[in-house]
């Protein structure tokens, strides 16, 4: 097999069937509390042992993977012997998104995914962006010149607006803080003691429990209304929810509440905070950046003039969209993807057990600087089309990859460069702390206590245009 050689071409021969090398840690917990100590740091470390290293977690065999060799083979080559990893199993995570298509396995996963599709078509995904544009321009027209903002609150919210919007046709502006507050709540326990939780359960009735459970329900309320009224509506306004509605199994059953209200809230998680951070985090290196930035806005000042982007200018928005794929290699909002095997198997030579847990970090590995020079530059202009043909396929993946690769990706992509278009035409910030952010890894990589900026009013043509809905 081609992908096999590649793996043990890459990183050398040796003797099959040896265990990894890595950290030891405690007796009985193992290197839980390191990692739980400082989780970016511990990948940092841990990287010293190896491309391949292993160690405990409580009971739990873990291996870290940084070679982007691996990843593909993990990912994508050799995918049939993973499911998801234990930490998408938990009852916090099972409470928070149920079976939807993130965590789904085997053949329901199948089923979602195929009805899930077609909401995602380049096609019709080009048919979002005016929605995109129009929420954006509406949120930024009552800003003012020199006001003290959050911009990832911002972002969060936005972003929220927007999928909800697209993919479930309703209108959630009165409610998005609400909703943002609620889902602020259900991810807290991610964050703290982060892989403890792989193993207590949330009815135990702790004050964290008690407020993600209460958080839970309100959420459930939101969702179920939105079921309940269009299936009371009966009206079919072609947009994704509708779809999961009308779907049949062969058998002629249709998806239960239960089931939709999983979708449903695996898509509003997954379609929001990602996309906000990405933006949240592009904003931030901007702002370090005054030259970048520069290069940002006279690309927005001759691609648009002063007018407000269309879906037709994504493919001049070229330094836009290098702006985001460089903040996601340095800050990915999924900062890493964890799998489980389900036989044991062999990769460069390591015997890796059934049942192990397998994780791979964009964080890590999209600054290694085996395959990024200069890896903490934020420096777009690395992305040539030669930069990107010469890269291993998984040294930069923050969408994951293989079968259960991110379905929300050209989705993501469009919202980003749109966004950061719109919003650059008008406005910039600057960064009102002066301290280095600290990150929070969470679920996903987010700043710990938001990115508070002062907003500078741009001087273009665009600010005398007038918003397109009040
Ligand atoms: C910058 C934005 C985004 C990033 C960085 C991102 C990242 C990812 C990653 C890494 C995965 C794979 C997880 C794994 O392999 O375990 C994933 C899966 C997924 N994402 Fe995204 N995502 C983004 C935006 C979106 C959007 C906008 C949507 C929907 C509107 C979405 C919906 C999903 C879903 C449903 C899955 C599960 C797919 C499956 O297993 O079949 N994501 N995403």
């Amino acid at each position: 097999m081609n992908e096999a050689k590649n793996i043990t071409g890459s990183v050398g021969q040796k003797p099959r069937g040896l265990r990894a090398p890595g950290p030891k840690g405690g007796l009985i917990l193992g290197v839980m509390p390191e990692f739980n100590r400082d989780t970016l740091a511990f990948i940092e470390r841990a990287r010293e042992y190896g491309d391949i290293v292993r160690m405990r977690f409580f009971y739990l065999t873990v291996h870290f993977l940084y070679n982007p060799d691996h990843i593909e083979y993990v990912l994508a080559t050799n995918a049939k012997n993973f499911i998801k990893s234990r930490s998408l199993r938990t009852p916090f995570f099972r409470r928070l998104v149920g079976n939807g298509l993130l965590t789904s396995e085997g053949d329901e996963w199948k089923r979602q995914r195929r009805l899930a599709q077609p909401a995602f078509h380049r096609q019709r995904i080009s048919s979002y962006g005016d929605v995109m544009v129009e929420y954006a321009d509406r949120m930024i027209s009552a800003w003012k010149q020199d006001e003290a903002r959050d911009i990832h609150r911002d972002m969060m919210r936005l972003t929220l607006e927007i999928v909800v919007k697209t993919l479930f046709n309703a209108d959630i502006s009165g409610e998005a803080d609400k909703v943002g507050r609620v889902l602020a709540t259900m991810v807290k326990p991610f964050a703290s003691q982060a892989t403890l939780k792989w193993i207590l359960d949330n009815r135990l009735p702790t004050p964290t429990n008690r407020s993600f459970n209460a958080a839970a329900r309100e959420i459930d309320d939101i969702v179920y209304r939105l079921i309940a009224e269009r299936r009371s509506s009966g009206s079919d306004t072609g947009d994704l929810l509708s779809m999961l509605l009308a779907a049949h199994d062969e058998d002629g059953s249709q998806m239960t509440d239960r089931q939709l209200r999983d979708e449903v809230m695996t898509l509003f998680l997954a379609g929001h905070e990602t996309t906000a951070l990405t933006l949240s985090w592009a904003w931030y290196l901007l702002a370090q950046n005054p030259q970048v930035e520069n290069n940002f806005h006279s690309e927005l000042d001759e691609v648009l003039g002063g007018r407000l982007p269309t879906v037709a200018d994504i493919p001049r928005l070229k330094y836009s969209e290098k702006i985001a794929q460089e903040s996601m290699r340095l800050y990915p909002p999924a900062y890493g993807v964890g799998r489980e095997a389900i036989h044991e198997f062999d990769l460069d030579g390591y015997r890796i057990p059934a049942g192990a847990q397998l994780f791979m970090f964009q964080w890590a590995t999209q600054r290694d600087a085996r395959f990024f020079a200069e890896p903490s530059r934020f420096y777009p202009e690395r992305w040539t089309e030669e930069f990107s043909n010469g890269l291993p396929k998984y040294a930069y993946f923050p969408f994951g990859g293989g079968p259960r690769a991110c379905i929300g990706n050209y989705f993501a992509m469009m919202e980003v460069v749109l966004l950061l278009a719109t919003i650059g035409q008008r406005f910039r910030f600057s960064l009102l702390s002066d301290n280095k952010l600290s990150l929070m890894p969470a679920m996903s990589l987010r700043p710990a206590e938001g990115i508070p900026v002062r907003v500078v009013q741009r001087q273009t043509q665009s600010n005398n245009h007038l918003s397109t809905i009040d």
